[in-house]
Parts: structure tokens; C-alpha cells; sequence
């Protein structure tokens, strides 16, 4: 079967479908985390008001991932000050895993935080796999955070994208 696959921001008129997904995928992906950390993750990130919030601010990215029209991915990120830019959400729906899908989110929010001159991007996370995805794509592991975000151990990952562009600073 030809795919068809289209890596893009979310759009307005997707918004009602996405949060449809991205619940459904938080409250049953991420498995590592208790059900109430899942719970609260669903409610502070993603209830509709956040997520039309996303959309209208300059510095937020949500990027998805659609096979058919259909939405099988998401990334989400944003640019911090002095260069920094964070990652804090990744996901392909399993079916459609190792394919590239979760590689090419990556390349298209790189080159979202490169058009914004940031120089480097920060990502936590608490999963081993993940740290071993990103060590294979240049990112570097910092450390572990110990009891940080809901009372989890968090790895700090960062990857340098650019050199860091002073003449913002001046
Ligand atoms: C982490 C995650 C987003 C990766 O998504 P993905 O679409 O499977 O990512 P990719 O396909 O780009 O890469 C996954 C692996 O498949 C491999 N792959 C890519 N295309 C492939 C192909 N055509 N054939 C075989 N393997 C392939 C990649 O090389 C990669 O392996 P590597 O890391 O050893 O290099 C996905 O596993 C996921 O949603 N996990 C659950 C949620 C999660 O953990 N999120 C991160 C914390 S926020």
C-alpha cells in the first residue's frame, strides 16, 4: 500500500482529533507512569484550552504526524530564552512504529528551533529507551534528575544544533 504520510503543525480544524488522540495516548502509552501521574499529565497538557493555547503562541510547536489524514503522531516543544529550546512530548502510535515517523518529527522541530536561532534543545525523560534513540541521533545524556518532575527520576538530554548566536544577546 502507497503510504501517505504528511509531517505538519497541527492545524485549527484538526484540534478536536488530535486531542482525541493525544488522550487516548497518554492515558494508555505511557505506561511507566502511574495512573494518576498519567491522569495529571492529560489534564495540565492537554485539555482543549491548552492545546488551542499551543496554536496561537509563537514560541509553542506541535508538530503531528498524519497516515491518511489520520493522526498517528505528535511532537511537541517550545523555545525557552538564550538559545534553549525544549522537547517535552513524543509519540507514534505503536502500528506505525519503526518506520521513520518519530526520526522526521524530530528533523522538522530542528529546523523549526534552527529558524528561531536557538542552539541547543533540552529533553527529559524517564525512559531508558528513549535515551538510547536520542544517544543514536547526537544528543548527549546530562544526567539524572532525581525525584524532579511529579516525583520522578528524569534523564536530561541535550543536543546542540547551531553555534549559539551572540548578537541576540547584545
Ligand atoms: C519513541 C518513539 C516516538 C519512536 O518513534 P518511531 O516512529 O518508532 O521512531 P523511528 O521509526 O524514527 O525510529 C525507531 C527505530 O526504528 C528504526 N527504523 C526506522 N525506519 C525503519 C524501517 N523502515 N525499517 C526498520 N527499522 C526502522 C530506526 O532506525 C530506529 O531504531 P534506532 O533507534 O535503533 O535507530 C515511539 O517508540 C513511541 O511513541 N514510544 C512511546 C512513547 C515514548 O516513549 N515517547 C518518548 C517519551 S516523551
Amino acid at each position: 500500500m502507497k503510504s501517505s504520510l504528511e509531517i505538519e503543525k497541527l492545524r485549527k480544524k484538526d484540534v478536536l482529533n488530535f486531542y482525541r488522540f493525544v488522550k487516548n495516548f497518554i492515558l494508555n502509552e505511557y505506561e511507566n507512569y502511574s495512573s494518576l501521574i498519567r491522569h495529571f499529565y492529560w489534564r495540565h497538557f492537554w485539555n482543549k484550552k491548552k492545546i488551542e493555547k499551543y496554536l496561537k503562541d509563537k514560541d509553542s510547536i506541535l508538530m503531528v504526524a498524519k497516515e491518511g489524514g489520520k493522526i498517528i503522531g505528535f511532537l511537541k516543544g517550545f523555545v525557552d530564552y538564550g538559545g534553549a529550546a525544549w522537547i517535552n512530548w513524543l509519540g507514534v502510535e505503536k502500528e506505525f512504529r519503526k518506520k521513520g515517523i518519530g526520526t522526521s518529527l524530530l528533523e522538522e522541530m530542528e529546523k523549526f528551533f534552527k529558524s528561531r536561532l536557538c542552539h541547543f534543545i533540552q529533553w527529559c525523560t524517564e525512559r531508558t529507551s528513549l535515551v538510547n534513540f536520542c544517544k543514536k541521533r547526537e544528543w548527549h545524556l546530562i544526567g539524572l534528575q532525581k525525584e524532579s518532575w511529579c516525583g520522578q527520576d528524569e534523564y536530561l538530554l541535550q543536543k546542540n544544533i547551531d553555534k549559539p548566536h551572540f548578537e541576540l544577546w547584545k
